[in-house]
């Protein structure tokens, strides 16, 4: 029996070593028991000894190599709390090696496990960003911001340079009872987690925050904050949530007696709200909160956050630049000139526009005024990353077969780096384990002066929609 022991228990790379060794060591996974460095008392109670990947001899010239997707897959999954998460990475690894389309056989009991165990993961971490609440320590000049955090499973170093992002000029620490995470405005630092009696009390944002909460709070989200109360319970909003929801349970309740008390009209049935699934209210949730995104100074000028919309169940998500004049007042994405553009190429491509997703790279309008006009600006790359939080997480909620991306802002959200259009165009492009379309923004093929090459363009960009078509079809199908 091989004892092998990481440091830590999120020890990718010290997993990674040995898992390596282990396997050009032909050591089957039955015969491997697998610690961390803080369980040794335990061990070396029953007086077994622990080995370390460097106890094992390498074996430099072999040959091998898995796939990116399992390296991130396994990355992920490591995260989890599951106590057998190195054994399920290591039986898997070992498996890959006879077979390589494994992790393609999503029957498969231990490729359905880590892909259950990896989901948990990316939404604690989607959770973490969304509830963390920094309260102000301390005053002036030392200033530093504290919040309290208890995710389900070990995903603070990875959720914490979202916040490095996010809230970069302020220092900050995130407490949990794993890890602490602080930033001095320069570099993430990792030291160990804390008891919550421990947790700083004094904080002036806190009642900041709860007024601000009161001004958002949506009682359409009913559903979706019940279900995530475990979450809010660490929330400065916790104390005013239980009476801000059984106001609105009241006024709902009498709503539904007014109205089934009157003769209806079909129309009066037609605007009686409707109770949506959890899965609806993910993307609800995520507009709005990027209502009030403050990420990148854009909010400034603009009228609002112009979020995406769809079924949240698209397999397609087309993504453009950032919304426009028109866009910026109506709140929707493609609703002025080349979102016409746009409508009409997709039914010459015979996609419905209710079947996809569509949303923009940057989700404020830019611009500069001239008279009464307001002129469009490109979004600059600080703009496009600081915005990219958004179209990641639409990304993980509606986990589309295919993303469409109109034009370089949104080639460069997508792949998270510059990627020319007319090099990548017109194929599928395999990014993360999500298929990409690169084509051009329909707003091209409004500026183009010859009317012959506007005939010509728009038709080789109706080939390109095609090809998302026809994969629609074939979910369809598949359904
Ligand atoms: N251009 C875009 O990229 N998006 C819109 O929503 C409108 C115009």
């Amino acid at each position: 029996m091989h004892i092998m022991m990481l440091d830590n228990d999120t020890d990718f790379d010290g997993w990674r070593k040995a898992a390596r060794r282990l396997a050009l060591n032909d050591v089957k996974p039955a015969d491997v028991t697998w610690t961390v460095r803080n369980a040794a008392e335990l061990f070396a109670a029953s007086s077994v000894n622990g080995f370390s990947a460097n106890d094992l001899p390498d074996a430099p010239h072999a040959a091998f190599n898995v796939s990116a997707t399992f390296v991130k897959l396994a990355r992920t999954a490591i995260l989890h709390r599951n106590g057998d998460r190195f054994a399920l990475l290591y039986r898997l690894l070992w498996r890959l090696r006879s077979h390589h389309d494994l992790l393609g056989t999503t029957t498969d009991l231990d490729v359905a496990e880590v892909n259950a165990m990896a989901r948990a993961v990316y939404r604690d971490i989607d959770r973490m960003h969304a509830h963390l609440r920094f309260r102000e320590i301390g005053r002036e000049q030392k200033a530093r911001y504290v919040a309290w955090f208890e995710p389900e499973h070990r995903i603070v170093e990875a959720a914490a340079p979202f916040f490095a992002s996010r809230f970069a000029d302020m220092p900050w620490s995130i407490l949990t009872p794993d890890v602490s995470a602080h930033w001095d405005g320069h570099a993430i630092s990792i030291t160990s987690g804390i008891d919550k009696s421990e947790v700083p009390a004094e904080d002036r944002l806190e009642e900041t925050w709860r007024r601000h909460y009161t001004g958002i709070f949506n009682p359409a989200r009913l559903k979706v904050m019940e279900a995530q109360h475990s979450y809010w319970r660490n929330l400065p909003e916790d104390s005013i949530i239980r009476p801000l929801l059984e106001d609105a349970m009241r006024m709902t309740g009498g709503f539904i007696k007014n109205v089934a008390s009157e003769p209806h009209t079909p129309e009066r049935q037609q605007d009686t709200p409707m109770v949506r699934g959890d899965a609806h209210d993910t993307i609800a949730a995520l507009r709005e909160q990027a209502a009030g995104c403050r990420a990148c100074p854009l909010w400034k000028d603009a009228t609002r956050t112009v979020f995406g919309e769809g079924p949240q169940t698209a397999s397609v998500m087309l993504v453009g630049e950032q919304p426009g004049d028109k866009e910026d007042l109506a709140g929707r994405p493609f609703v002025g000139p080349a979102g016409e553009m746009l409508d009409r190429a997709l039914a010459d491509a015979g996609i419905a526009r209710a079947k996809v997703y569509v949303t923009n790279a940057v989700k404020h309008f830019k611009f500069v005024p001239r008279g009464k006009i307001r002129l469009h600006q490109k979004p600059n790359t600080p703009e496009i990353r600081a915005c990219r939080q958004w179209y990641e997480r639409e990304l993980a909620a509606i986990q589309p077969e295919l993303v469409v991306a109109l034009g370089a802002t949104a080639a460069q959200s997508v792949f998270g780096k510059i990627t020319p259009v007319n090099k990548n165009r017109g194929r599928l492009i395999d990014h993360d384990g999500t298929k990409v379309l690169v084509t051009v923004h329909p707003s091209y093929l409004l500026r183009l002066p010859d009317e012959d090459a506007k005939a010509r363009e728009y038709q080789r960009f109706v080939d390109d929609l095609k090809i998302a078509g026809s994969l629609l079809r074939r979910s369809a199908h598949a359904a």
